[in-house]
């Protein structure tokens, strides 16, 4: 049980779209912008769903795809900035609602790089043990903590949800092949939301600058940091898997900024070709998209079984996380 590999994938998209011309409607922005600077031409957000029940979607999917029981499944672990609540967890929630009775559930919070966290956190937690079979989701309602009225943050996030069934029981040559995990917690200022009020009697110290409910982000600086930090992340993950940038097949990185993604490939050398993007339907969803990307080229047979992929999320903490794996 020496690695674990993805069993299957699967998403959980909300129905409801919302277009930049209907934003431009709401606030002073346009089509042209939001395209031009980001690459993003639609989002997808909840009307009713919540970011357990999108979780919960996506895990009886898992489950159905794969003819697994759910008692079957060992560990849940749900990467989100978007929780129900702060307890119980969204996996916890998760667990209940499937029956998964026999699993051990927790939440991860690292942001737009959860995914990648959780990919490491699984493996250390599924290898040397029985064999045994976790179920990861990236599940998020960023539409929730959006300043609707805020155009420089409002146009960028969307909803979603996506994972993977993953399993220790195979000793095929898949699975994790190395990771490069970052934070740079100095940095975490300029990219804040969620922020909780203490509103106790007792509690007399100022609001600081991020006691905002809502996203507040310095762009410039996120942009600034990723653009700066990834392809070194990803350099770091590659050589530790002992693989050149050639022998990836795909780059799945977070999709925050189309024109991030083309500036990493170009650092690397290598061609866009190799980055498949489709920040233009969902927006940036933090912690769900990576796994949104990966479902959609799997299900469109782009990623095969044996392929090297590349997965890098980046994003508040700040953090970077890279995994490099055989599918
Ligand atoms: N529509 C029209 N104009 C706008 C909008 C909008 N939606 N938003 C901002 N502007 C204006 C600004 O007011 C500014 O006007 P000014 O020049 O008159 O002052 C101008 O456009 C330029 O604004 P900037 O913020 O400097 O624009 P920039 O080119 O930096 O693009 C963006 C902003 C798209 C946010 C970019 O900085 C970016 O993608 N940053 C990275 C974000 C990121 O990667 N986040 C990932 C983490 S997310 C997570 O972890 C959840």
């Amino acid at each position: 049980y020496e690695n674990v590999s993805i069993l299957q994938t699967a998403s959980s998209i909300p129905k409801k779209v919302v277009t930049n011309d209907d934003l431009a409607k709401m606030m002073d922005t346009s089509d042209e912008w939001i395209s031009k600077r980001t690459g993003i031409k639609q989002r997808h957000v909840v009307t009713e769903q919540s970011t357990s029940d999108l979780c919960v979607d996506v895990s009886q999917k898992l489950l159905r795809q794969a003819n697994l029981p759910a008692k079957r499944i060992d560990l849940i672990i749900v990467a989100t900035m978007s929780p129900d609540y702060l307890t119980p967890s969204v996996s916890a929630m998760v667990q209940g609602k499937i029956g998964a009775d026999n699993a051990a559930a927790f939440d991860i919070n690292s942001a737009c790089s959860g995914f990648a966290y959780g990919l490491k956190i699984a493996k250390q937690m599924l290898t040397a043990d029985k064999s045994k079979y976790a179920l990861l989701i990236g599940g998020e309602t960023l539409s929730k903590l959006v300043n609707w009225q805020d155009r420089s943050t409002a146009v960028l996030f969307g909803d979603g949800a996506a994972g993977v069934l993953l399993t220790n029981a195979y000793s095929n040559s898949a699975g994790i092949l190395a990771d490069d995990l970052q934070t740079k917690g100095r940095l975490g200022h300029y990219l804040t939301a969620g922020y909780l009020a203490n509103k106790s009697p007792f509690y007399q110290a100022a609001p600081t600058d991020s006691a905002n409910k809502y996203f507040l982000m310095n762009g410039r600086q996120v942009y600034k940091f990723a653009t700066e930090n990834v392809p070194g992340s990803i350099r770091t993950a590659l050589r530790k898997a002992d693989l050149q940038t050639s022998d990836v097949d795909y780059f799945v990185l977070h999709q925050a900024n189309s024109r991030i993604v083309e500036r990493i490939a170009r650092d690397l050398g290598v061609s866009i070709a190799k980055f498949p993007i489709n920040i233009q339907e969902y927006g940036n969803t933090a912690a769900a998209s990576e796994p949104i990307l990966l479902d959609e080229l799997v299900k469109k047979k782009i990623i095969r079984r044996g392929n090297i992929i590349v997965l890098s999320g980046f994003g508040g903490g700040l953090t970077i996380g890279t995994v490099v794996l055989k599918f």
